[in-house]
């Protein structure tokens, strides 16, 4: 048994001298505790206050005590894994494709503890902090809950939903000890040929923007205050989703306005939300790297936004910045100084480590910026509680895959599904009714799950525990024996009461998602199709994807579609819906186009989209919309920039009755500016003056209840003065 306790209980001054003492010097040597508590150094002392802790340890710090914190290894590439003491690596993580054998949680658990004990080892005794990407449940470890990706999330609409989802994956996080997760993304997917369209909550900022309440599901109201509280990270800054094309990686081509009324509002919420870490983007703005603008990482995120947590770089990101292959002492400097506080190098962490002590030593990354990066990095590590219970809280191992998790899984996998066309009322399908059931991924849990599941790109196939749509069908009906299955429709006839089609994408990740080519059905799919329409059996497609696909010319074949997106492990989701258990409720998170030729295509620009953003269907008889009840609201508005002939502005609005309000509308006198775009609400103009009106998402507020909405306008910022009514 080491000294340092296996579970994440807090250490006492005494363990913490003993342990000190242990490490420094050979075992032989090490006295017995001593009876009465030993004083610890101040940053030891979990008594005093995350500054001063923070100021005491960096002055105890040497230059390459500090430049280990600076860098992030892929668990794999640490060979021998005492490297992570030897060059006082700050931070581990699991890439995608990084993962542990037998793949289990207690195995992770295991392998991050070994990993901490070793960080443990320094003379400073400075924990690690392990990052990895759970994308939609904690997506590395076989058996854990898989929930539907975030375009399905955005297709619910409900933060507090979300928010719980964000508990449920810290508690199986902390379960196998890691701290870190990579998540949420909050790009605003605005051409669905992107290949981590799936990764998105939607195409306009006010969806991201108000579910960055997965950030307090991850962390708590605050950083380590409770149990299982996990460092969330925004991702990626600024305009991943925005790149022309699509091209995962590529260049988003927008004015400063646009990028900022697109792009930075759900950084800015999830700044409010109290993130601690932001990742920046492959992508580029307008030809510069996001890892090489300073402008936009210091000045408008850490200047403009306050954010003080700290950045972190993506995967082998700085090698690009030179457009040759690895990474020079000129990128690190580069990167550094435009605000980069930690480098996921990936894997040569000696290079690395050579290069940026050069660029320090020769003066080109000033002594002040390293000193802030460890400050920003340190802080987060005491806020976590890290060096108080840096192991595993072996109390979260039994949570992963859990009961609980996998039924909250599949009340957001109801919640997520889009009914996009009903002809006749064909649904909700009779439980009593034969049923034939085709398509590929019917039946298959990697398909359902999509990228980043047990491995990067994912795959088809039996990936991990959970239930397939045909065997939520299956236990939904009153005779599972009148439940036909062929994956390709073969053995269809007249008989059945109606076809259920479950076809789509298979996985897939990253720029290998990337479609420029169209966004059609493939060969396999357009078969099964074909063999069920010839049968004459009324056909329902259950669309398994990422993002909106080309159906248009074959819509008139079905006679209801469902959008399932990437549900993840718990399929009966999906028949809880077709069955009618739970009528659907979901709205399109983005445009649906007519074909991808129409892309991008996004709510107010104009085009004529199949389905527009916010479409969704439910089942007639399913009872109507809340009637909006009387209330009294207020509206404050906060200049958050301005620029040479324009400015940004937040509005917000703010319950002062005594009555839930179901919706609210803010009005004011244009004096003459205009509104050039608005996030977060509904904008219409007339007579001079603007009117905003809720969101679907944002209408609700109980007593004392805050939302906001943001704008962007020309002129100069004044102070309108706003009037809001309630409803
Ligand atoms: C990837 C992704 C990023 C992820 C990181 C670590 O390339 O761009 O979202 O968090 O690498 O896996």
């Amino acid at each position: 048994m080491s000294l340092l306790s296996a579970r994440r209980r807090p250490l006492t001054a005494l363990a913490v001298c003993a342990a000190a003492l242990a490490l420094a010097a050979p075992a032989s040597a090490v006295p017995e505790p001593v009876a009465a508590p030993a004083a610890v150094l101040p940053y030891q002392d979990a008594s005093l206050p995350v500054p001063d802790r923070v100021a005491d340890l960096l002055s105890r710090m040497t230059l390459d005590d500090k430049l280990g914190q600076m860098t992030q290894i892929e668990k794999d590439a640490l060979v021998p894994q005492t490297d992570l003491a030897a060059y006082r690596i700050g931070s581990v993580l699991s890439g995608g494709d990084s993962t542990v054998s037998p793949n289990n949680a207690q195995t992770w658990a295991d392998t991050y503890d070994s990993l901490q004990r070793t960080a443990l080892t320094t003379p400073l005794g400075i924990p690690m902090i392990y990052g990895i990407d759970a994308v939609h449940g904690h997506n590395a470890v076989r058996g854990a809950t898989l929930f539907p990706h975030n375009i399905g999330l955005g297709a619910t609409r409900d933060p507090a939903l979300v928010q719980r989802i964000g508990r449920a994956v810290a508690e199986e996080v902390s379960g196998t000890g890691i701290d870190w997760d990579f998540a949420p993304c909050l790009c605003v997917a605005r051409d669905d040929r992107w290949g981590r369209t799936y990764e998105s909550y939607g195409e306009t900022p006010e969806l991201p923007s108000a579910l960055t309440t997965f950030i307090t599901g991850l962390q708590g109201d605050t950083l380590g205050a409770g149990p299982a509280s996990v460092l969330a990270t925004a991702k990626h800054y600024l305009g991943d989703g925005g790149t022309a094309g699509g091209v995962d990686q590529g260049d988003t081509r927008l004015s400063e306005a646009d990028l900022r009324a697109v792009h930075l509002p759900p950084f800015r919420e999830a700044v409010r939300h109290g993130v601690g870490a932001v990742m920046l983007s492959y992508s580029s703005w307008n030809g510069v790297r996001s890892h090489a603008n300073k402008y936009l990482v210091t000045d408008v995120l850490k200047g403009e936004l306050g954010f003080s947590g700290f950045v972190v770089s993506d995967w082998a990101a700085v090698d690009q910045l030179d457009g040759q292959s690895g990474f020079t002492g000129a990128e690190i400097a580069t990167a550094v100084n435009a605000g980069v506080d930690m480098v996921m190098v990936p894997h040569d962490y000696r290079k690395f480590l050579t290069l940026l002590r050069g660029e320090v030593t020769a003066g080109r990354i000033p002594q002040s910026r390293i000193d802030d990066a460890n400050r920003r990095i340190l802080t987060k590590k005491f806020q976590l509680g890290l060096f108080e219970k840096p192991f595993t809280d072996r109390s979260y191992t039994a949570t992963v895959g859990s009961a609980a998790h996998r039924e909250l899984a599949r009340q957001a996998v109801r919640a997520s599904q889009v009914l996009l066309k009903n002809e006749g009322g064909v649904l909700p399908l009779p439980k009593s009714a034969k049923l034939f059931v085709a398509g590929k991924s019917a039946d298959d849990i990697g398909n359902q799950s999509g990228g980043w599941t047990v491995g990067w790109q994912g795959r088809s196939g039996p990936v991990t525990d959970g239930t397939t749509v045909l065997q939520g069908i299956r236990a939904a009906v009153t005779d599972p024996s009148r439940v036909t299955y062929d994956r390709y429709g073969n053995g269809i006839d007249s008989s059945y009461r109606a076809a259920v089609a479950v076809v789509g994408e298979t996985p897939y990740a990253e720029g290998r998602g990337d479609r420029p080519g169209g966004l059609g059905l493939d060969q396999e799919d357009l078969g099964t199709l074909a063999r069920l329409k010839a049968s004459g059996v009324p056909v329902v497609v259950v669309l398994v994807s990422g993002r909106p696909l080309d159906i248009a010319d074959r819509l008139p074949d079905w006679r209801a579609l469902l959008a399932a997106w990437l549900p993840g492990t718990e399929g009966a989701g999906v028949s809880d819906v077709l069955f009618g258990d739970h009528a659907p409720t979901g709205k399109l998170p983005v445009s649906w186009p007519r074909t991808s030729a129409q892309e991008p295509v996004n709510e107010g620009d104009g085009k004529d989209p199949l389905f527009p953003y916010g479409y969704g269907l439910t089942y007639s008889g399913a009872g109507p919309a809340p009637t909006p009840a009387p209330g009294a609201c207020t509206a404050r508005l906060r200049t958050t920039s301005s620029w040479q002939g324009g400015y940004q502005a937040e509005v917000t609005v703010e319950n002062t009755g005594s009555a839930a309000l179901t919706g609210w509308a803010v009005d004011w006198d244009l004096d003459g500016s205009r509104v050039t775009s608005l996030w977060n609400g509904a904008l219409s103009t007339a007579d001079g003056r603007a009117t905003v009106r809720n969101a679907a998402f944002n209408g609700s507020l109980p007593p004392g209840g805050t939302t906001s909405f943001g704008f962007t306008a020309d002129g100069t910022a004044g102070t309108p003065g706003l009037h809001c009514a309630g409803g």
